[in-house]
């Protein structure tokens, strides 16, 4: 089995998570942002444009000054897109520098006075930027770092707990091997148990190293030594065999666990067969825990343990996420946010959670895709500007309390970054420009609409399927492909993931199921007057042609 490392595969970055501070910073302007005086500053069309430029030229305050202000008014300019709901930023700015400077408040109340006495209209506009909050609620929810709630893993956390309680309650040594693709919840699950079995591990030592650190291979010994013993009682050469002196002396249990374990991987593999003897040592009371990719580390690269019974380790595997668990466990993270899930369609997850299942079902890589997505269309929310009428009746405080609906992350943005990510059968570059499904394959995906929609059902056979095809072009006055062809383009889109196919001794028999939802059908097609004529014909009841 070709082992999978982390490395290999595309990384998508994202900017700097907002820290709990800077939330609650934000938060204050938000409440800034309904002042009075804030509501009141109408700004010139042309500064519009610019709500940092509008902001300075309104409340008048010279650079330095805002420099001056504590900081807080130069942090606000700054043009850090994550924390720059830029309504949020004039408001504050404009508030800060009221509160700060007598003399600039008198500034902004005879600008005021000045915009109102003038011989404008009442109504003026004002500009005002979509909220981005539950975009930001989101994204948050959608954080790849260990969570508290780990569904679909119930099965995989016993286990290990249950390893754990075994040999912690008899003094037993022992060694457990958690192999599993990446992204699939290994070291979460680890983490977890080891907080839950806090109070049964008080009396044991764990020592903990992610592999991944190490220079070379051979650090890992004085690592272990280290945090063993300490560095001053380490010894300066730390060997191994001052490790085995060790955990063949001491009386105390001691749980080791190296994650990223095939990083230890040597030449003959001594390295990775001194770890797994250590447990078997006389007196030993160690309990080693490996985390690794490779399902087969302990089989394949050490043949010596097969020859130990005593040596060889418990193995337990993580399966890929499949694309129902991934829908489940994000749906489950949005369910955090207070209409968390109006703001990703649900064909999209779905969409989202069929391309990541199929390639590794990798979660880790399924929450950054959505984030991902969340970020595009937020930052593209955030540049829209909206000029809305600012009246006596209709106060700017109640547009607040009103904002409109934040636009769903749909199929589109998720296909892009997918594509980013993975490369793409419905999307074939991260500008999301579209391959072009060449026109029998539209026309066969077509028919299969029309069939399925007409009789309500989810499969078809091939025989009728071809029928109605050859109907279908006849009316389109288009060439049709004959039954063999026909079977050889299914073929090509169930290569492409687009089409289910069970096999028939008889060929006219064999069952044809749609792939991919009917949106996503629209968004690969790119065709949608083809489309909609063709279901909006009907099958053709004129077979001649
Ligand atoms: N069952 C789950 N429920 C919720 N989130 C999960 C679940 N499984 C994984 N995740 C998310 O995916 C992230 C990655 O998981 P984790 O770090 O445990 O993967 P791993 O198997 O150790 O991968 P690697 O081999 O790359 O180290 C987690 O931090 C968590 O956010
Ligand atoms: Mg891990």
């Amino acid at each position: 089995m070709p082992r999978i490392t982390r490395s290999a595969q595309k990384q998508i970055e994202f900017r700097c998570q907002k820290t709990r501070s800077q939330q609650k910073k934000n938060e204050g302007t938000i409440a800034a942002s309904r002042s009075k005086h804030t509501r009141e500053c109408s700004i010139s069309p042309r500064k519009r444009r610019d709500p940092t430029k509008a902001c300075q030229t309104l409340v008048s305050v010279s650079p330095k000054k805002r420099k001056n202000n504590n900081g807080k008014v130069t942090e606000v300019v700054s043009s850090d897109e994550e924390n720059s709901d830029p309504k949020q930023k004039l408001s504050f700015a404009g508030l800060e520098s009221l509160k700060t400077t007598p003399r600039n408040q008198a500034r902004c109340k005879s600008a005021n006075a000045g915009l109102k006495v003038g011989s404008e209209p009442r109504k003026t506009l004002s500009l005002a930027r979509q909220d981005g909050q539950q975009y930001s609620k989101v994204r948050r929810a959608l954080h790849s770092s260990h969570p508290n709630n780990l569904l679909c893993r119930e099965k995989e956390i016993t286990e290990i707990r249950k390893f754990l309680q075994n040999h912690l309650l008899r003094g037993k040594p022992g060694s457990l091997y958690i192999s599993g693709a990446p992204g699939t919840g290994k070291t979460a699950c680890l983490t977890k148990i080891m907080f839950e079995m806090k109070d049964d591990i008080r009396k044991c030592q764990v020592i903990f190293v992610n592999c991944m650190a190490l220079k070379q291979p051979q650090d890992i010994f004085k690592k272990i030594a280290v945090e063993l013993v300490g560095e001053d009682q380490c010894p300066a050469k730390t060997s191994q065999k001052f490790l085995e002196e060790e955990f063949s002396s001491s009386a105390a249990t001691r749980i080791l666990i190296l994650d990223e374990m095939d990083q230890l991987e040597s030449k003959h593999q001594e390295i990775l067969y001194t770890m797994f003897e250590w447990p078997s040592l006389p007196k030993s009371k160690l309990i080693l825990i490996g985390i690794a990719n490779a399902l087969d580390l302990t089989d394949r690269i050490l043949p010596r343990l097969q020859a130990r019974p005593k040596c060889k380790p418990e193995l337990l595997h993580f399966a890929p996420y499949t694309k129902e668990q991934i829908v489940l466990i994000i749906k489950d993270r949005l369910t955090m946010v207070d209409d968390g899930n109006s703001i990703l369609d649900s064909s999209a997850l779905q969409f989202c959670a069929r391309k990541v299942s199929a390639m590794a079902g990798d979660m880790r890589k399924a929450l950054d895709i959505c984030r991902r997505a969340v970020e595009v269309v937020e930052s593209g929310e955030r540049k829209q500007q909206i000029l809305q009428p600012v009246g006596k009746a209709e106060s700017p405080s109640k547009r607040i309390e009103t904002p409109s609906k934040p636009k769903k992350v749909g199929i589109s943005q998720i296909a892009s970054v997918v594509a980013e990510v993975y490369g793409s059968r419905l999307v074939s570059g991260p500008g999301g420009e579209q391959p072009t499904i060449p026109m029998q394959q539209k026309l066969l995906i077509c028919t299969f609409l029309l069939m399925t929609k007409e009789r309500s059902t989810k499969e078809v056979v091939l025989g009728k399927f071809h029928d109605t095809y050859c109907k279908i072009c006849s009316k389109r006055k288009v060439s049709h492909l004959g039954q063999e062809d026909f079977l050889g383009l299914c073929n090509i889109l169930e290569t492409r993931g687009l089409v289910g196919m069970k096999r028939a001794k008889d060929t006219r028999m064999i069952k044809v199921t749609l792939k991919i939802d009917e949106k996503e059908v629209d968004y690969a097609l790119q065709d949608k007057t083809l489309l909609s004529s063709i279901l909006q014909e009907g099958i053709p009841t004129l077979s001649k042609n």
